[in-house]
């Protein structure tokens, strides 16, 4: 029988974990912000009309940066109508996704929520149809002690402290004719340089990021990101990317390959952003916001509303076989945590949501909950390199690609390994070696894995729990190896230690 080796020695390391790279993303988008983390009426909401339930998911999750407030809402946002009084706020037409905003959930309510459940607010200003003044502006508003008028306008509108906003995107997937405001490469380039230098000039600590291309198929990518950078790269820190995955012409095969694809849209961009790098003779590295990222198979329809409240949009449910592809979307991240400093699943709730809720009934979580989860409670530390030897199959979109793929993970204590697997074979279980011989310390393994029977197997609201994590019991460790079963078309999770757990 065919066996996967997998072997980690600590000599070799990719980098540390940013946590970061575990953030998620709340946008007015559908159901994510009304009845998703804000339904005043509902009955575990807080005194600030969040659900509870939903925090509490969030908490579990452990998302340390959650992006907001778009997206595509965010280029046609005008940020003042969310702040102040709340029956004194305008309501809106949101033109990004045909929806009806009131405003009720705006800069001061999400950044004190995303602190109550353990988050820091990642804010993107609109560059589509504003530009420096009103991002500036909005620096000043969250970051500013006060004394001045914008600064003293939050203080009088309840939040005396700073919201101490660190991370900013400049913009929303400018390269794209769908959103409002598109630009070319040359005039948003222009516009992401003069809007930083405007925000750094109001607070020189915060961290910015300029928008890649929407995804590695758009016809401009890579002279994209090399003409923004070329205008931009000294005024930012980041370049962002965004990709969605989903299944093809039935391609199964290819789908549960999809961090191939991720890993390719990685290497090139970080090659794009070092040429630009040598080209213009910089000293610093430019390094990737992966700020958008999921399977999503809902694309291309349900996607807009007919002017409604809270509208049910792009609610994917998503089954067993999207949990193993968002473990190995995860795994892709890690093994480029060298340059992958921060990323954002999206999004947090209902719209191609990890958590999924009712109006007024539960919250619960969808199946790729779990692997996310789980991966950001032990994926902390230093990622290691991580080859793996085994068998291999032909995918119509990928050539041929590995059966298992997985990425290691040492703690900063050096007592843990997690090792993160996923076996892509829709049959048929695969057989690791784990060689840790490296690590003598490391004696003692557990396995957890996600798999089922059914590969459409999903949570619902009336079986929220179908999908869970299981304990593997097929495990052995002998003289520095760990020999595992990886079940067929399954997440896992290692995690090898010295003591006696
Ligand atoms: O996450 C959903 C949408 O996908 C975002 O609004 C947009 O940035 C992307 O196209």
């Amino acid at each position: 029988m065919p066996e996967a080796r997998i072997t980690v020695d600590p000599a070799f390391r990719v980098g540390p974990v940013d946590p970061r790279l575990y953030g998620s993303f709340v946008e007015h988008l559908g159901r994510c912000v009304y009845t998703g983390i804000y339904e005043p009426d509902h009955p575990t909401a807080d005194k600030h009309g969040f659900r509870e339930d939903v925090a509490g998911l969030t908490r579990e999750l452990g998302v340390p940066v959650i992006r907001y407030p778009g997206g595509n809402f965010v280029s046609g946002y005008r940020w003042e109508d969310g702040i102040g009084p709340a029956g004194e706020r305008p309501v809106r037409l949101d033109l990004a996704w045909r929806s009806i905003e009131p405003n009720a959930v705006g800069t001061d309510e999400f950044c004190a929520w995303a602190r109550r459940v353990g988050s820091e607010p990642m804010l993107a200003v609109n560059l589509g149809t504003r530009g420096p003044d009103a991002a500036a502006r909005l620096v000043e508003y969250c970051n500013h002690p006060g004394g001045t008028y914008w600064s003293d306008l939050r203080v009088k509108n309840g939040t005396a402290e700073p919201h101490d906003v660190r991370v900013w995107c400049l913009g929303n997937e400018m390269d794209g004719d769908w959103q409002i405001g598109h630009k070319t490469a040359d005039e948003y380039g222009r516009v992401a340089a003069e809007t930083a230098k405007a925000m750094r000039l109001v607070d020189p600590g915060i961290e910015l990021v300029a928008c890649g291309s929407s995804h590695a198929q758009m016809p401009t990518f890579g002279s994209w990101e090399a003409t923004v950078l070329g205008h931009c790269y000294e005024h930012v820190d980041y370049i962002s990317m965004h990709s969605y995955y989903t299944v093809h012409d039935h391609d199964r095969a290819s789908f549960l390959a999809c961090a191939t694809g991720m890993d390719s849209f990685i290497e090139a961009l970080v090659a794009t952003a070092d040429h630009v790098r040598a080209k213009g003779r910089h000293a610093k590295r430019i390094n990737l916001s992966f700020d958008e990222w999921n399977v999503w198979h809902t694309l291309g329809f349900q996607s807009e509303g007919d002017w409604e409240r809270a509208p049910r949009l792009i609610e994917d449910t998503y089954d067993l076989t999207d949990a193993v592809v968002v473990g190995n979307l995860l795994i892709s991240l890690l093994r480029h945590a060298d340059r992958v400093h921060m990323a954002c699943q999206a999004q947090l709730v209902n719209a191609i949501g990890l958590i999924r809720s009712e109006p007024g009934g539960p919250a619960w979580r969808q199946t790729i909950f779990h692997p996310f989860a789980l991966t950001s409670r032990h994926g902390r530390g230093t990622v290691l390199q991580t080859p793996v030897a085994g068998p291999e199959y032909e995918t119509p979109a990928y050539g041929a690609v590995p059966q298992a793929d997985a990425v290691a993970v040492l703690s900063d204590t050096g007592d843990e390994l997690t090792v993160f697997a996923v076996n892509r074979d829709q049959r048929e279980p695969l057989p690791a070696v784990i060689d840790v011989r490296s690590l003598p310390a490391l004696r003692v393994a557990h396995h957890t894995y996600l798999g089922d029977d059914d590969p459409s197997a999903a949570n619902t609201q009336d079986a929220p729990d179908r999908v869970v994590p299981r304990a593997g019991d097929d495990l052995a460790v002998d003289d520095g190896l760990v020999r595992v079963v990886l079940p067929p078309l399954s997440w896992n999770m290692i995690r090898i230690g010295g003591g006696d757990r």
